[in-house]
C-alpha cells in the first residue's frame, strides 16, 4: 500500500487524515470479534495476544478488554524501542485494568552481542541486523509463547506484499495457530476504530510512523511512500524480523 502524509508537514492527527467508517466495517468488526471468542474458547489459557504496540495491536487490545475476554496480552521489549512506545504500556494498564506481560531480552546475550558487533551492528549487513532481530526478539518471543497453543498478532494484508496473503488463522510453522483477526481491515478502518472507541495510540503516528518497530530502525516515511518503508529503510529486503518468518 502506498501512504500519502501531507507534504512538508511535520505532524497531524492520525485520526483526522486517515479515519473512515467504511460501510463494511460493521461487519468486519463483528467477525474480527467472533474471530477473538472463538479462538478464547478453543485455546483458553493457551491464548495469547503479541502486541507491539502498534496502532493494529492496540486496537486488538481494545476489542479484548472491551469484550471482556480472557485473553493475556504481552509485549517484547527490545529494549531499543522509542519512549512513547513504552509509555503505553502504563496507559493499557490504567484503562482497561489488564496487565501487559513484558517480555526482555537476555542481558547477557544483548551485552555479547553489541560488545562482538557494536551498537550500530544492524547498518552493517542484513545478517547482522537479522541477529539483532534474533537476539532482541526472536528468543524472547519464543518465550511469550513457551506453554501457548495459539497467539494473536496485528498482521494486515494491506501492510505489504508479503503480508497481501495473510490468512486469519493459520500454522505459524512452530506447531502453533496464529491468529490475525483484522488482517483484512483497512489502514482507514483501524483509525476509524480508534476514533470512535476513543482508543489510546503512540503519538509517533501522528508523525507519519504507520510501521512503528525498534527506535534505530524506524524512521517517518514520506509522500507516496510504502507503509513499512521506514522499517529497515537503508535494506533493500522484505523487511521482516523474522516473527513471520514461517521457518
Ligand atoms: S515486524 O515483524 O516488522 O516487527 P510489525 O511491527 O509489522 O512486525 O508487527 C506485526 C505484528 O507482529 C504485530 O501486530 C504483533 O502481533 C507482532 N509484533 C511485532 N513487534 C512486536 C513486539 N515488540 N512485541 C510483541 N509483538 C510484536
Ligand atoms: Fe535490533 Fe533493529 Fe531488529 Fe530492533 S529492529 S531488534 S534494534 S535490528
Amino acid at each position: 500500500m502506498s501512504f500519502s502524509a501531507l507534504p512538508g508537514a511535520a505532524a497531524s492527527s492520525a485520526i483526522a487524515l486517515y479515519a473512515r467508517w467504511s460501510p463494511e466495517l460493521d461487519a468486519k468488526l463483528e467477525a474480527a470479534l467472533e474471530r477473538l471468542r472463538e479462538a478464547s474458547v478453543a485455546h483458553g489459557d493457551g491464548l495469547v495476544q503479541s502486541s507491539s504496540l502498534g496502532v493494529e495491536d492496540m486496537v486488538i487490545t481494545d476489542l479484548i478488554a472491551r469484550h471482556s475476554l480472557p485473553i493475556a496480552i504481552a509485549t517484547l521489549d527490545t529494549g531499543k524501542l522509542h519512549p512513547e512506545t513504552l509509555a503505553l504500556i502504563p496507559r493499557i494498564q490504567e484503562r482497561y485494568g489488564r496487565e501487559i506481560a513484558v517480555f526482555q531480552p537476555r542481558q547477557e546475550q544483548v551485552i555479547q552481542f553489541v560488545r562482538r558487533e557494536g551498537e550500530e551492528a544492524m547498518f552493517k549487513s542484513i545478517e547482522l541486523r537479522k541477529a539483532c532481530c534474533s537476539v532482541r526478539k526472536l528468543e524472547p518471543l519464543a518465550r511469550m509463547l513457551q506453554g501457548r497453543s495459539a497467539w494473536i498478532t496485528g498482521l494486515r494484508r494491506e501492510q505489504s506484499g508479503a503480508r497481501s496473503d495473510v490468512a486469519f488463522e493459520e500454522d505459524d510453522g512452530q506447531g502453533r495457530r496464529k491468529l490475525s483477526p483484522i488482517a483484512d481491515w483497512t489502514w482507514a478502518e483501524v483509525w476509524a476504530y480508534v476514533e470512535r472507541f476513543n482508543v489510546p495510540t503512540n503519538p509517533l503516528h501522528d508523525q507519519f510512523m504507520p510501521s512503528i518497530g525498534c527506535e534505530p530502525c524506524t524512521r517517518a516515511i514520506a509522500v507516496g511512500e510504502d507503509f513499512r518503508a521506514g522499517r529497515w529503510w537503508w535494506e533493500d529486503s522484505s523487511k521482516e524480523c523474522g516473527l513471520h518468518v514461517k521457518k
